[in-house]
């Protein structure tokens, strides 16, 4: 792969970067798709790491399907797939993982403590192998999008980082591979986090500016559906993913959601504008 993208690199090309773990949906290819526009060439990556994953979490069940992901990506035309073997990235004796410290530890980090540690090492060894340009990040996955600027800005990689907004099923449901996972009552009960995002929009129209107020609103809402298990419900600054007890005119915020709906775990997040 090292040796591929030093050859488009002296052929003068610019390298877009899209990493995921498969199981493709629409969200993966809006990020292919923003890729190819910006960049010469488009490299995507399929890669389950296990290092992100904890013991008790889903990695040996985490869906696959690489004949169907392959397909969607040869429809839109990809310039390359990358799909590195779990001995290959991590071989015999492996002893380098990077950590970002403290926004790493909050919210998703509450949660799942080492998984960042996982992701930020494994981004380090993809961006070393594709060398890329630009490299697609999904807003589904803010927090993730936080600790990789920070690692980026901490360690000096060159490959600019650009979000890219949320997909949504038609009923407003965040796609995600684990939606898979949902049984058909599970599949609308999980529509609560986006009725408790929209909920939080209308609430902060109406004027609503007491982070707290908003928050214990949106928690009700989601524990009205039985299936439902809050993990948290937050108000975080963009910039710098603080939490804040009131809403400032003129900031921008996350509303962020983790929540299981019976087994699976899922997050959802939306950007307010304060007027
Ligand atoms: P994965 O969950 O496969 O997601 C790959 C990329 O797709 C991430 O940047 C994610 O934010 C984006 N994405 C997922 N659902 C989306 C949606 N509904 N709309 C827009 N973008 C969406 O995130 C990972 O993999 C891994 O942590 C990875 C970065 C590959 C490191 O292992």
């Amino acid at each position: 792969m090292q040796r591929l993208s030093r050859k488009l690199k002296a052929e003068n090309k610019s390298i877009g970067f899209v990493p995921t773990m498969g199981f493709l949906h629409e969200g993966h290819i809006s990020l292919v798709k923003k890729s190819k526009q910006k960049s010469n060439v488009t490299v995507v990556s399929i890669f389950v790491n296990p290092a992100q994953f904890a013991p008790n979490e889903d990695f040996k069940k985490y869906p696959r399907d690489l004949r169907h992901d392959k397909n969607l990506l040869k429809t839109i035309g990809t310039d390359y797939l990358f799909i590195p073997e779990v001995s290959e990235v991590y071989q015999t004796n492996y002893q380098t993982f990077v950590e970002v410290d403290e926004i790493s530890r909050i919210l998703e980090g509450e949660f799942r403590p080492f998984h960042f540690k996982g992701v930020a090492t494994i981004l380090s060894i993809l961006f070393n192998c594709v060398l890329p340009d630009y490299t697609f990040f999904g807003q589904k996955d803010a927090q993730q999008v936080a600790v990789i600027r920070q690692m980026i800005k901490d360690l000096k990689f060159t490959t600019e980082i650009i979000a890219c907004p949320i997909v949504r099923e038609k009923d407003g449901l965040a796609m995600s591979s684990r939606n898979i996972y949902l049984s058909i009552n599970e599949r609308s009960d999980a529509l609560v986090l986006f009725k408790a995002l929209k909920l939080a929009e209308k609430l902060v129209m109406e004027g609503e500016r007491l982070a707290d107020i908003i928050i214990s609103k949106m928690i009700n809402e989601i524990n009205s559906i039985d299936s439902s298990k809050i993990d948290y419900v937050r108000i975080v600054d963009v910039d710098k993913f603080s939490q804040v007890d009131s809403l400032i005119s003129g900031s921008r915020y996350y509303f962020l959601i983790a929540c299981k709906i019976g087994n699976t775990r899922l997050i959802d997040n939306v950007i307010i504008k304060v007027s």
